[in-house]
């Protein structure tokens, strides 16, 4: 820690009530307190959940909040130090709460590019967006290892391969966190750890592999970004072989802060820590003793700062304890330097027009263009003449809110194009590019040979987020995990129950095969979060891409369509063609096509 900083966290730390420190230990949610109650409690945090928006979600509404929440922070009296509050939100693939914000590919996307000064500029873009809404901080980059294509944050996971996603942490890092001056962000990496590692891909399931893969594999990519100075670690919901992660004190005091020397904040993932006991009492113990700094309190911080106030009183949890916590919260913010900004009216960035600006969204269009892998291309299909007559037909070719995905503008993502303002369809890029193309129904049930060469057609999954894009077998897998956690399994509802794209989407090989019978080749972009079973889709096509969920910038797609760039784009997941064995690590695991596979 600099030694001013030190200083200055000391001697603010110093000063603090009991009450004073446990309200900078509270995060929560931006419709549960008001900015009379963080000066009342001396809140340290306010965040969005996913689609938590102000007003008409437009940037002034987001910096209006910002402004009245820091103001009464800063409100010194008696009872309460000036304290400036920190927003955090979850801009993962730009600020993507925000309408017309710049909505890049999400990260899986991102690693097929494999482009780590790509991901820097990326950062930059959206830390400057995040900026726009008078925010301080993110809760990205994800660093998951995903293993397992039943989970439904495959998408927030660079690659399978750990040591990509370790070329690309401390980039992002530095990317959003700059010089932590006035064009900075607090950066989080998460989810700490082994996340993408659960039993059967279970979100919040067990991790249940040694020690040695957990550091080797999951750890890894964390260790780059703590030597790059990231300001604050996101505890997971999964367990470590049956233990919790939020209660974890080998996991989070002795590994992350002190062999790994991790100095900045930790906060606990949305109610991580209720899943801990069966009392929010002893929860809250638990997790403040295994070395949780911040806490994610979605709804009840109320009875959050009564019952840290009882354990503190009775020595359950130490003032010892509680000082570690609060030092770190006030490093973090002193070293971003929100002491020394201005009100977020008054800042450089807020509200500044290149929020959602063009140079923005050609820099989402180029990752767009790099992320795209070619699994397939017969007779050299692709790329296609500008003045072929083209087909276009599939229920995604027209979605911008299907090709953004989860975490946009709403938690689970959108339908339609209305609600991602700023942007291009796949279509829309298509038509600017290609002058006789036109839009089938979306079945391609008007496919005519006489009228028609060639035929795209744009298929795969429809938004989730978190467990709700899990793919579970059934209910005994559920059993099974939650028999071997000592805590409590939150499941939601999952996005369905096989691997096998035409179980999960029939409409998708019904519209390919209907076009190919009439005689006419058929170019297949899958939009998804992950890699699926696609035998049948695969083989029913002349040229396969893996688009990924490529944002608001569906113009990238065309560009590389209609040869005007080439494919570059290599796998960073192999590409499953048996629902079982279909981990990475599965004895006899042999995908239909691997890791750093892509034609060009
Ligand atoms: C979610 C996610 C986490 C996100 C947080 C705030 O449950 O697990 O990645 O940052 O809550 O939305």
């Amino acid at each position: 820690m600099d030694e001013t900083i030190r200083a200055k966290v000391e001697s603010l730390l110093q000063q603090m009530t009991l009450s004073q420190k446990i309200g900078q230990m509270v995060q929560t949610e931006r419709m549960v307190i008001t900015p009379a109650e963080v000066k009342a409690f001396h809140i340290g945090s306010v965040l969005s959940g996913g689609g938590s928006c102000p007003g008409d979600n437009q940037v002034a509404d987001w910096v209006d909040m910002n402004d009245a929440y820091w103001a009464a922070s800063m409100e010194a009296d008696d009872e309460h130090l000036a304290i400036p509050i920190i927003y955090g939100i979850d801009a993962i693939h730009g600020n993507n709460n925000v309408s017309g914000a710049t909505i890049f590919p999400h990260n899986i996307g991102l690693g097929a590019a494999n482009d780590p000064d790509l991901m820097e500029a990326i950062a930059r873009v959206t830390a400057r967006e995040v900026l726009a809404t008078g925010v301080d901080w993110t809760f990205a980059p994800t660093l998951a290892v995903a293993h397992d294509p039943h989970w439904g944050r495959t998408y927030e996971s660079y690659s399978q391969d750990s040591a990509l996603v370790a070329r690309y942490s401390s980039r992002f890092v530095q990317g959003l966190q700059g010089d932590l001056g006035q064009d900075g962000i607090v950066a989080t990496v998460k989810h700490w750890v082994g996340d993408g590692g659960t039993t059967h891909g279970i979100e919040q399931g067990d991790t249940r592999i040694s020690e040695g893969e957990l550091r080797g594999v999951h750890m890894a990519p964390y260790l780059p970004a703590i030597d790059a100075g990231v300001l604050s670690v996101m505890v997971s919901f999964n367990s470590w072989n049956g233990d919790k992660c939020h209660g974890h004190s080998y996991l989070i005091d002795y590994v992350l802060k002190q062999q790994l020397g991790f100095q900045g904040c930790v906060i606990s993932d949305w109610d991580g820590i209720d899943y801990t006991a069966d009392s929010y009492f002893d929860a809250i113990a638990i997790g403040v003793n295994a070395g949780i700094d911040m806490f994610m309190v979605s709804e009840h911080w109320r009875p959050f700062i009564e019952h840290l106030s009882c354990h503190a009183t009775h020595g359950t949890v130490s003032m010892q304890r509680i000082d570690d916590a609060v030092r770190r919260i006030l490093y973090m913010k002193f070293a971003c330097g929100l002491f020394d900004k201005p009100r977020p009216a008054e800042r450089y960035w807020s509200n500044h027009e290149s929020f959602g600006c063009q140079e923005h969204r050609d820099l989402a269009r180029e990752a767009v263009r790099k992320s795209l892998v070619l699994l397939k291309n017969e007779d050299q299909l692709l790329p296609l003449a500008k003045d072929a007559r083209v087909l276009v037909a599939g229920k995604n070719a027209d979605n911008i809110g299907h090709q953004c995905g989860g975490f946009t503008v709403a938690w689970q993502g959108t339908s339609g194009n209305e609600f991602v303002v700023g942007g291009t369809s796949i279509w829309q890029g298509i038509q600017s590019l290609a002058a006789n193309a036109v839009m089938s129904s979306a079945d391609g049930e008007d496919a005519d040979p006489a009228q028609h060469d060639v035929a795209i057609v744009v298929i795969g999954e429809t938004p989730y987020a978190e467990g709700m894009g899990d793919i579970r077998d059934g209910d005994d897998v559920i059993i099974q995990a939650g028999s071997q956690i000592n805590g409590k399994l939150k499941t939601l509802e999952p996005y369905g129950s096989s691997l096998v794209l035409e179980d999960l989407h029939p409409e998708d090989l019904a519209t390919i095969q209907r076009i190919r019978d009439k005689g006419i080749p058929v170019v297949t972009v899958m939009v998804s979060g992950r890699p699926l079973v696609a035998n049948s889709e695969i083989d029913a096509s002349q040229s396969f891409v893996a688009a990924w969920l490529p944002g608001s910038e569906g113009q990238g797609v065309a560009d590389v369509l209609f040869g005007d760039h080439a494919f570059s784009g290599k796998l960073s997941f192999s590409w499953p063609q048996t629902t079982s064995p279909v981990r990475v690590s599965d004895t006899g695991y042999e995908p239909r096509f691997p890791v750093g596979f892509g034609l060009e």
